[in-house]
């Protein structure tokens, strides 16, 4: 009887060990999924293809960190100008005759043939405009043909002004149009544009989908020389809509020196699938998850960090797609993207057609939201600027 007690007693206190065993093995082997999980919940929905979430052991990402930018190599000498003035790129005739290179989409052939090519020369450049004290410097990616964009942009979230006695300014980034009637007849109207706004930045490569990493370090090149002392970077689309004010309410409760926050994806992993717009083949990334990135609808940054990941950038092979060479650049420096609530750029809810997506409510208490054509935009500011009824108050910040 006795014996039988102290099996039972015995079997008992193993399985209470290998619980307690167990609940730390798995806290212990995944870091980011206390901090995660309450977004994660309400967040997975959103995005099936860009959400997919995946168990990472502990320093996986810490460990194969390659180059690491130590302040002490790099020397802080900049250009004063844009020091790109003519255009020598030429095709790697080095990858023509790989096999693994014949095998790929046109597309990304067409990327790896021009892939060592940094930067290009300036079209427009706007040298003077972070000159003063500026406190939010909005970065618009745009492309030639859609000015009806940049012009609502400039009526509403991008209007350049000072909010209690804190200065936005605003920039739009371009390459050159994709086809060749379109340079013709844009080019000059584009030039018009920048003569009365003065907010063009537009560099001599193609404006194409996969040029949009070129679009960032070039991006992150001009700033370094231009704009190092401005607060806080606002990056986004043009289809967005953002609330400065909030943004500003939300920066004097969160600033931090290494503040870089959006609606950032913590284990995403790159899509193997060939009709996806963000298809990436194994040859050219084959590890199975990015490093935490912020989706390129729309994000904020300390302007600290910008020289930091200009520098960052140049340590890196250019990836074929720009949110996640951000997340590269970030990695390498070692600062963590904050995942925020108020940026929902990819929607506010997964549903196209639900009524939810068009509620001005919710854009009242949000800092970005995608995706709005023109006209829906300029209705939706006018809507939330009004004396707009809740009935239920939404509380984000
Ligand atoms: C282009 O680069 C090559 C080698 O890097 C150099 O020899 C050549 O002078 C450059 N051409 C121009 C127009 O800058
Ligand atoms: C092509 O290969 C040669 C020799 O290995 C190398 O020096 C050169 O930099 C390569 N070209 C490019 C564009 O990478
Ligand atoms: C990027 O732009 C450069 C310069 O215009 C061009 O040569 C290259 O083909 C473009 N790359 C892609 C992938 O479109
Ligand atoms: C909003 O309401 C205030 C008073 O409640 C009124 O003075 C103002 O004109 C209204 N503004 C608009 C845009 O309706």
């Amino acid at each position: 009887m006795l014996q039988w007690k102290r099996r039972v007693y015995k079997s008992v206190c193993i399985t209470f060990c290998l619980v307690i065993m167990l609940t730390v093995f798995q806290r212990g082997t995944s870091p980011g999924l206390l901090f995660t999980q309450s977004s994660m919940d309400s967040e997975e929905l959103l995005s099936t293809m860009k959400r997919d979430t995946y168990p990472v052991p502990n320093g996986f990402w810490a460990a194969k960190t390659v180059e690491q930018v130590t302040t002490a190599s790099v020397t802080d000498a900049y250009p004063t100008e844009w020091d790109v003035n003519s255009i020598n790129c030429t095709a790697n005739s080095n990858l023509t005759n790989l096999d693994w290179f014949k095998t790929m989409e046109p597309n990304f052939k067409q990327f790896l043939l021009y892939r060592h090519c940094r930067y290009f020369p300036m079209i427009i450049n706007n040298p003077q405009k972070c000159s003063g004290d500026i406190e939010l410097l909005i970065v618009v990616k745009s492309i030639i043909t859609q000015h009806d964009r940049r012009d609502v942009i400039r009526k509403t979230w991008g209007k350049e002004k000072e909010v209690n006695g804190k200065k936005i300014r605003t920039v739009f980034l371009l390459g050159t149009a994709m086809k060749e009637e379109e340079r013709a007849n844009y080019q000059k109207l584009l030039e018009f544009e920048n003569q009365i706004y003065g907010d063009i930045l537009q560099w001599n490569f193609l404006d194409s989908f996969f040029n949009l990493t070129l679009k960032e370090v070039h991006f992150l090149k001009w700033m370094t020389i231009y704009c190092q002392h401005v607060r806080y970077v606002f990056k986004g689309d043009d289809d967005v809509f953002v609330s400065p004010s909030n943004i500003f309410d939300f920066l004097d409760d969160n600033s931090t020196p290494d503040l870089f926050v959006g609606d950032v994806l913590y284990k995403a992993r790159p899509i193997r699938k060939k009709e996806n717009k963000y298809y990436i083949p194994s040859s050219l990334y084959s590890k199975n998850l990015y490093p935490p990135y912020a989706g390129g609808g729309g994000f904020i940054m300390a302007g600290s960090l910008v020289k930091r990941l200009f520098k960052a950038s140049e340590t890196l092979d250019l990836y074929p797609i720009d949110d996640v060479f951000l997340g590269m650049c970030l990695e390498v420096i070692q600062v963590k993207p904050i995942l925020h609530e108020g940026f929902k750029t990819f929607g506010i809810v997964k549903n196209k057609n639900s009524k939810m997506n068009k509620e001005p409510c919710f854009y009242r208490s949000m800092l970005v939201v995608h995706k709005l054509l023109p006209a829906e935009l300029l209705q939706m500011w006018e809507l939330v600027h009004s004396n707009l009824t809740c009935s239920r108050k939404i509380n984000m910040l």
